[in-house]
């Protein structure tokens, strides 16, 4: 009922087949159908009751990645939803418009259900979201770009292929369920909700004529004015919003959206049209969360490469709470991802249930892309992030690296807010 602001959403945990390549059909997972899930619409101050139903031959959650709610409806290890049965959270959105995600979190199924396609978008609207003439129309210029990677048998089943060291990468690029997709365009402005929702692979994106687009968001909603660039760089579980202009182009163009040199997907230039969008110059204000009220600075060091994995030198253990916090508590976090004898190696790094800001990379003010909010941040080997965070709900949230291997090698740690 969006009139009183109340909307019930319902999703069906799934088993189905997807035909990515020829007549062959892939086993997989997804809400409400073969892979993947819905977009889930939302906007500020609604008030949400989520209807979920598992009908797996095994447990599954569903958490919702970058939202802020309390511990009970995080949807992460500890509210798992049982064989035929249905878990029904209900919270309000209360955070600025930004794009969000939903995965399984089941200690030793979540690699393996987000592989099998498990995954779903969550986009929130908010006052100044909707007063901005940004492409808002959803599947016409406003375009989810959910890339994946993934390996197949001669018979169309997914090879999950765990190389024991950088987790599971798959050898073919897949873009919201197809393996490199095109998208015809109109020559004009087109959003894309980018998500990295590989279990392990970083993506460096940018356009095969090396053109300039702008990225207008990152995990937790609109960065205070666009950013012109020619690439982006997206780890494990990051959101980037970005707008590319076609109105450069001519009709017949070919333009390839890649990483590195792979190709992601295709899109193909089509006739001229009217474009009423704009980028406008400043798109929100961040307030700073101010660093005179923190009441604690905590170290986390990320260790390891496979299973031996650790943050803090522990695996994680459901019976333990690695860290108390008072609710309104904002503290500094010091992360650094050590090398070891086995190698170099970087870890994207998230927290549940908040956003929160990037003080520093390596002791130097962080890149613009990374001045808004955030709830997952890449480290580098050998690098230190200072983050910046604020609890404002209260239960118990996971942080972990968001290498799926990783996390469920025990690459996690547990917080509870009281
Ligand atoms: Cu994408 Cu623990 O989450
Ligand atoms: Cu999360
Ligand atoms: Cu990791």
């Amino acid at each position: 009922n969006p009139e009183e602001g109340i909307s019930d959403y319902y999703l069906n945990v799934q088993k189905g087949t997807t035909n990515f390549m020829d007549d062959l059909l892939t086993p997989t997972l997804g809400y409400n159908g073969n892979y993947l899930g819905p977009v889930l619409k939302t906007v500020r101050g609604e008030e949400i009751n989520m209807h979920i139903s598992n009908e797996l031959n095994d447990t599954t959650s569903v958490h919702w990645h970058g939202l802020e709610t309390n511990g009970p409806e995080d949807g992460g290890p500890r509210q798992i939803i049982g064989v035929n049965s249905t878990w029904e959270p209900s919270f309000t959105i209360n955070q600025p418009a930004a794009t969000l995600w939903f995965h399984p979190h089941v200690i030793g199924t979540t690699a393996t259900q987000v592989y099998q396609g498990l995954a779903g978008l969550i986009i929130i609207e908010d006052e100044n979201s909707k007063s901005l003439n940004l492409p808002d129309d959803y599947g016409d210029n406003d375009i989810p770009l959910i890339i994946q990677d993934r390996s197949f048998n001669e018979d169309g089943a997914f090879v999950y292929a765990n190389n024991m060291m950088n987790g599971a990468v798959g050898d073919k690029i897949i873009v919201n369920g197809a393996i490199t997709p095109y998208l015809d365009v109109k020559q004009m402005k087109y959003r894309f909700r980018i998500v990295d929702g590989a279990n392990a692979s970083n993506y460096n994106l940018r356009l095969s004529d090396d053109s300039e687009f702008y990225q207008i968001a990152s995990d937790g909603g609109l960065l205070e004015k666009p950013i012109e660039s020619k690439k982006i760089f997206v780890s494990p579980g990051e959101r980037a919003e970005i707008i590319i202009d076609f109105d450069k182009y001519q009709e017949g163009d070919v333009v390839e959206l890649l990483t590195d040199t792979k190709l992601v997907m295709t899109f193909r230039i089509g006739e001229a049209a009217e474009d009423l969008t704009v980028i406008p110059e400043r798109l929100t204000e961040i307030e700073k969360i101010d660093e005179s009220l923190v009441t604690s600075v905590k170290t986390i060091e990320l260790d390891g490469m496979g299973h031996m994995v650790s943050i803090n030198g522990r695996k994680f253990d459901m019976n333990r709470i690695d860290d108390n916090v008072t609710l309104g508590d904002i503290e500094i976090w010091e992360i650094t991802s050590n090398s070891t004898m086995m190698g170099k190696m970087g870890h994207p790094f998230h927290i549940h249930g908040t956003q929160f800001q990037i003080l520093s990379r390596d002791g130097k003010e962080p890149p613009l892309s990374e001045q808004g909010w955030k709830d997952t941040v890449f480290v580098q080997a050998d690098e230190t992030v200072r983050i910046i965070v604020k609890f404002n709900y209260k239960g118990v949230f996971m942080y972990h690296c968001h290498i799926l291997e990783h996390e469920e090698a025990g690459m996690m740690g547990q917080l509870e807010v009281i």
